[in-house]
């Protein structure tokens, strides 16, 4: 089928004001959130229903046309962009919270329903999620699913694949593939729940998902805690924990991280003096009499404290800005977007994690400034360099990851291999591994037309 005809194909599936192809209109969805990674698409398709992903995937399938599914876009691989010439399949008008369970504790509902409703949903039923992100306004269920989204309550939770309970995915023939006994205890064949959560819209495109909800924590405490070091934070929550401290959620940044985004929010800085760490724990189950006893039980790692009761957004935000804040200090300083690289090491190994990328990034490049935080409890760095060349991208990529490599760590903790990490990807996975991973492609996207290049090397290559 001819580009015209692939067009009025897909016109007459999903109505002419949903094939978006007027460059200027469709670059939103071209263009990653970094501002980092923009490619070409042939159209912007924005089906409303599975059966209409169903007929836009065989459409471009008969086309011989690559489909890359897309939910809120906040991805930071470039696993959601088209590189060159697919459709970009926008699930976004799949937003419906079809049904909320309070007995069964589950959610379900279309892929292009944000995390942010999804809560709110969850919430008027006195359940939670058990997914949270910085970017919940934005980011869609099935996009977290798509990529086993990590995020701010993996520690008690685990990341997204333990949130989820069925699918619903249009697979590359167009065929429907439906899991949804919503049983926690099904054993029947394949874990094929399992397996399209983190394919990074490889396998299949995820339309609805039922999630699991989870008790809302009562007694819940925010703590912000200034430490003299990565190791200090590290071995304070480890205190903590043997404290008994029920910990919700247990995040870090550096002095330098906190600094951009005072500045950028106008936020006041935390406490009187400045720390070069600062380590922000949420818990549960106590009262604030008990909280302070476990923190003062922290002896000299602690530098200062506050607590604030829960839940709250007051601490959060001081972690939650840091995004946004380096990514505009970064177009400020005229590099154009940072380069983020979302990598896990042992939790032992991470302050001399950090320490080596800031020496080699350092002699390498030193005028990039170097701005870390993340997840704490999973040893989870987000690593972002600000002022770096475009053209140094590659050469700052594999220094990092081969860092991470050597201190026993994971090239992708929770943002997915994408596009940006799969020239690595030998790095971290045997040959045995990766052939095993391309069996299960060929297998269920022989021609190879649901993002072609995310993940897995394209096939030419
Ligand atoms: C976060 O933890 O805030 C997100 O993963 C986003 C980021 O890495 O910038
Ligand atoms: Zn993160």
């Amino acid at each position: 089928m001819a580009g015209r005809d692939l067009i009025s194909a897909l016109t007459a599936i999903v109505g002419s004001g949903h094939v978006l192809t007027d460059e200027a209109v469709t670059k939103g969805y071209r263009t990653d959130w970094t501002g980092r990674w923009e490619g070409r698409a042939t159209a912007v398709v924005r089906p409303a229903s599975t059966d209409e992903v169903s007929a836009v995937v065989r459409a471009c399938a008969g086309a011989g046309v690559a489909v890359v599914p897309q939910g809120g876009n906040t991805g930071l691989v470039g696993a959601s962009i088209p590189h060159d010439g697919e459709v970009l399949l926008s699930l976004r008008r799949l937003d419906a919270v079809d049904a909320v369970d309070p007995v069964e504790q589950t959610l379900a509902a279309g892929a292009g329903t944000t995390v942010a409703a999804a809560q709110a949903a969850a919430a008027q039923v006195g359940l939670m999620l058990g997914i949270d992100l910085a970017a919940r306004e934005s980011a869609t269920l099935g996009g977290a699913v798509a990529t086993n989204a990590g995020g701010l309550r993996v520690v008690r939770l685990g990341a997204t694949r333990a949130q989820l309970l069925g699918i619903e995915a249009v697979l590359a023939d167009g065929s429907v593939l439906r899991r949804w006994t919503g049983l926690v205890k099904d054993n029947v064949g394949y874990d094929l729940v399992g397996l399209l959560t983190g394919s990074e819209g490889t396998l299949g495109v995820v339309t609805r998902v039922l999630m699991r909800l989870v008790s809302r924590p009562a007694h819940v405490h925010v703590v912000l805690v200034g430490v003299a070091s990565l190791a200090a934070a590290t071995e304070a929550l480890a205190g903590l924990r043997r404290c008994g401290l029920t910990i919700e959620a247990a995040e870090y940044f550096h002095s330098d991280g906190l600094e951009l985004v005072t500045s950028r929010l106008g936020l006041r800085a935390p406490f009187g003096g400045d720390f070069p760490t600062y380590l922000l724990v949420e818990t549960s189950g106590l009262a604030e009499a008990d909280v302070l006893d476990a923190l003062s039980g922290l002896g000299p790692l602690l530098g200062d404290a506050t607590v604030e009761a829960g839940p709250g957004s007051r601490l959060w935000a001081y972690r939650e800005g840091h995004t946004e804040a380096i990514s505009a200090a970064a177009v400020s300083r005229g590099g154009g977007a940072p380069l983020k690289v979302d990598v896990a090491v042992p939790l032992r190994r991470l302050a001399a994690f950090e320490a080596a990328v800031r020496d080699r990034i350092g002699e390498r490049f030193p005028d990039v400034q170097v701005v870390t935080f993340g997840h704490l409890a999973e040893g989870n760095a987000h690593v972002n360099l600000l002022g770096l060349a475009g053209a140094s991208a590659d050469e700052a990529t594999d220094l990092v990851l081969r860092l991470v490599i050597d201190h026993g760590g994971s090239i992708s903790a929770e943002h997915g291999v994408g596009r940006a990490k799969q020239p690595w990807l030998s790095l971290a996975r045997s040959p045995v591994d990766v052939a095993t991973m391309r069996a299960i492609k060929n297998a269920l996207d022989p021609s190879g037309i649901l993002s072609p290049g995310v993940l897995l090397p394209p096939v030419s290559s």
